[in-house]
C-alpha cells in the first residue's frame, strides 16, 4: 500500500518546497530541520496504521481512558542520509528501539549503480514493527538491500518504509520486493530518474545537503 502524502493538502508541502528550493538549500541547517520535520508528520500519519490498547491514565482530578501504542517500532536508518528523517519519527516514538546501516551508492562507468550494505547495528527485531527511513528513494535497491541485512536480526511483523521523495520507479520496485503488506510511506512521488539514478526534479544529493561534501 502506497501513502502519498502531499496528495492532500498540509504543511508537509510547505516543507516539501523548501527543501526542493536550490536557495533555501544553501541553509544546512534548515535543510535538516524540513526533513526532521517531515520524519515527525509522517511518523503521526504511520501511528494512525498501529495497534492500541486501552488504558488508565491517573491525573490531579480523576482517572482518564487513552488508548496507547501496545508496542513501539524499532526505526531502522540507511547511513548517512537517513539521519535527519529518522530523528524526527524517533521524536514521536519516545521509546522506539532503533537500528542503522550502511548502504552507499557506487557509481560505475556507463551510469551502473551499486549498492554496498556493510555496517549494520540493529536489536532483535523478530515479530516488531520495523520503520524503514530512506529521505530519497531513488532506485528502490538500497531499500530492499538493506531489507534482505537486516533480516540477519530476525523478521519483522510488519514493515513501514518512510521516504521523502521516490520515483515511480522505486515504489514498483520496493512493491515487488518487499513483503506482501509492507506499507510505503512518501511524502512526494517525481516520475523521472536521469542517467545517475537521481531523481528529477528531486533534490539533489539529500546526504550532502544535510551534511557537507564527501570525497
Ligand atoms: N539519493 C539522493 O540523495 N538523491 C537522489 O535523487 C537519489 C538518491
Amino acid at each position: 500500500m502506497v501513502h502519498e502524502l502531499s496528495k492532500s493538502n498540509s504543511i508537509l508541502n510547505q516543507f516539501i518546497t523548501e527543501i526542493r528550493n536550490k536557495d533555501v538549500q544553501k541553509d544546512p541547517l534548515r535543510f535538516r530541520k524540513n526533513l526532521e520535520r517531515m520524519g515527525e508528520i509522517m511518523a503521526y500519519e504511520l501511528s494512525k496504521k498501529l495497534d492500541y490498547a486501552e488504558t488508565k491514565v491517573e491525573t490531579p482530578l480523576g482517572i482518564a481512558t487513552v488508548n496507547q501504542l501496545k508496542n513501539q517500532p524499532v526505526i531502522a536508518s540507511i547511513l548517512r542520509a537517513g539521519l535527519t528523517l529518522h530523528t524526527g519519527i524517533l521524536n514521536f516514538f519516545d521509546h522506539a528501539e532503533n537500528a542503522f546501516i550502511s548502504a552507499y551508492r557506487e557509481e560505475k562507468d556507463g551510469g551502473e549503480i551499486k549498492v554496498h550494505v556493510e555496517y549494520l547495528a540493529s536489536p532483535d527485531l523478530n515479530g516488531k514493527t520495523l520503520i524503514i527511513a530512506d529521505p530519497m528513494l531513488a532506485t528502490g535497491q538500497s531499500m530492499s538491500l538493506v531489507y534482505e541485512a537486516i533480516l540477519r536480526n530476525g523478521t519483522p511483523a510488519k514493515i513501514h518504509t518512510v521516504s521523502a521523495i521516490a520515483s515511480r520507479q522505486a515504489i514498483d520496485y520496493v512493491s515487488k520486493h518487499l513483503p506482501t503488506g509492507t506499507e510505503i510511506w512518501v511524502a512526494v512521488i517525481d516520475e523521472e530518474l536521469n542517467s545517475n539514478s537521481y531523481i528529477v526534479p528531486g533534490i539533489g544529493d539529500a546526504g550532502d545537503l544535510a551534511f557537507g561534501l564527501k570525497l
